[in-house]
């Protein structure tokens, strides 16, 4: 039987004025894990959120905090998104010298982690440090902002990187990122995704419509 497919919504989209209701009110509609996106202004141009805020919105839920990490360094700030509740820390490679070095702290602060691929970033980044993750996020826009188009152009990349790790035999997710709405969804599905993303297309139309919305994600056509 075909595995469950997870939705991870981007709380990006969320009405940060009222951010811990929205929180409670996906994972009452049944999101799998809340997907958190911190930009730094630096390595990519949007500022949003840091530790701090993530402690704080941690009480609203049980479900795992999948925070995205799009900043530059990563490892100096790694111990306060640990300590903050964070369950799986993804980063962008090119973000640290030493992406290795990188994976061996997040694990050694008792968290998942993740590995990013930018549209630009072929998939050989991952030749080194596959059997070291537990989850390849794909992304499908160009990392900074919510609200943009998927790029179509990702799905090969999503495809090799299904048959890579098929062929490692290991628990490793592949998760896709940007512009996932009721179509597109089908299309990372089908490409071989576990786990999608999706901020724009959870949170439209308010509170009542979150479960249809995130039901329709997961479905398949
Ligand atoms: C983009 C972020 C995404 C984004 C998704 O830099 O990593 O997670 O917020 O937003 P939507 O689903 O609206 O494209
Ligand atoms: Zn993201």
């Amino acid at each position: 039987m075909d595995k469950k497919i997870k939705i991870a919504p981007s709380i990006l989209a969320a009405d940060f004025s009222k951010l811990g209701e929205e929180i409670s009110a996906i994972t009452i509609a049944g999101a799998d894990y809340v997907h958190v996106d911190v930009m730094d202004g630096h390595y990519v141009p949007n500022l949003t959120i840091g530790p701090e805020v993530i402690k704080d919105i941690r009480k609203c839920t049980k479900i795992p905090f999948d925070v995205h990490l799009m900043i530059t360094p990563v490892n100096p700030l790694l111990e306060d998104f640990a300590k903050s509740g964070s369950d799986i820390i993804t980063f962008h490679p090119e973000a640290e010298d030493n992406p290795k070095g990188t994976i061996e702290i997040i694990k050694s602060l008792g968290c998942k982690v993740g590995i990013s691929l930018n549209p630009s970033t072929e998939i050989n980044v991952l030749d080194k440090i596959i059997e070291d993750i537990d989850l390849i996020l794909v992304m499908t826009v160009v990392p900074g902002f919510g609200g943009q188009s998927f790029m179509h152009d990702q799905l090969e990349k999503i495809e090799n990187i299904r048959k890579l790790i098929d062929a490692t035999g290991k628990d490793i997710e592949l998760e896709v990122d940007g512009g996932i709405n009721f179509e597109t969804s089908q299309l990372a599905i089908n490409a071989g995704a576990d786990v999608l993303v999706a901020g724009t297309s959870t949170f439209q139309g308010g509170q009542d419509n979150y479960a249809n919305n995130i039901s329709k994600l997961r479905s398949r056509s």
